[in-house]
């Protein structure tokens, strides 16, 4: 079973060029053991930072993450980051893509193969095992990055829009693949996406955030039963209450306003 979560009033800024920005503002957050939470928002809004948070890649300049009654100090074995993309390393094949973190970790040889066998079966890699990323559609590069991340037994897994450079078809198979996964192992899993529709498909709970510095404008519980997928109706009607807690922020200003480099782009 996985970690609890607990975000209470936290802000990170960073230094740039002119004035600190903030980046995040006031989130506070509780996530159960084993939960699926997604997290939506405009680009710019602070999700990434918020994973890199929980991650322990940076501290918060303000509030505490708290990861199974612990404050968070730093980068852990419990917490695994999935990303978009770039996440297999090039000059290795699958199964020591799959391997690696756990080789970093330590665990014995025969320990690691036999756990590298299993997810990539898990994840239908099995006949790719031997190949190098190169050599794999994108949807099976994200299958082996979800397989190195799932073999970590991590107690959270962070996910940062690692769907969203793949083709329809591959995306739907993933999301159903992942959501069995999560079943599986009672993971609890942050989804970070900017894709309403998306975050409604695969999470208990869509926690919407506004765009930066980013904060908590609302959140819809999903009760749908799983497998979900993002056509069906139901997953778009809630996709439009999550739209429209977005745009009534927009409305009443709460919003940083549109336009500039971060285009704000959320799609439903
Ligand atoms: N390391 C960094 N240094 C400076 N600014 C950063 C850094 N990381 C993120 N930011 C800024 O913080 C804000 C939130 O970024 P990010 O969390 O990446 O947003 P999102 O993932 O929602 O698109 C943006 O304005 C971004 O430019
Ligand atoms: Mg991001």
């Amino acid at each position: 079973m996985g970690s609890p979560v607990l975000l209470t009033d936290v802000a990170q800024q960073f230094a740039g060029r002119g004035p600190a920005r903030l980046a995040l503002d006031g989130v506070t957050l509780s996530i159960d053991a084993g939960e699926f939470v997604c997290v939506v928002g405009p680009s710019g809004c602070g999700k990434s930072t918020l994973l890199d948070l929980v991650a322990g890649h940076t501290r918060p300049v303000r509030g505490s993450v708290v990861v199974d009654g612990a404050k968070v100090t730093g980068p852990g074995l419990d917490r695994v980051m999935v990303f978009q993309e770039h996440a297999l390393f090039p000059w290795l094949s699958v199964r020591d893509n799959v391997g690696f973190g756990l080789k970093n970790a330590g665990v014995a040889d025969a320990e690691r193969e036999a756990t590298v066998t299993e997810w990539l079966s898990k994840v239908g890699l099995s006949d790719a095992a031997d190949l190098h990323p190169h050599q794999l559609s994108g949807g099976m590069r994200q299958r082996a990055a979800l397989a190195r991340a799932f073999a970590m037994r991590p107690q959270v897994l962070l996910m940062d829009e690692p769907f969203s450079a793949l083709d329809a078809p591959s995306r739907d198979r993933l999301h159903v693949e992942l959501q069995d996964l999560w079943q599986e192992t009672g993971t609890t899993i942050i989804f970070v996406t900017h894709n309403v529709r998306e975050a409604v498909a695969l999470g208990s709970r869509v926690v919407v955030l506004s765009s930066g510095p980013g904060h908590i404008i609302g959140e819809v519980a999903v009760g749908l039963q799983r497998p979900r997928v993002v056509e069906s109706d139901r997953v778009v009607a809630l996709a439009r209450e999550v739209r429209g807690l977005l745009d009534a922020a927009d409305q009443l200003g709460i919003t940083a306003p549109r336009g500039g480099s971060e285009d704000g782009h959320v799609s439903i």
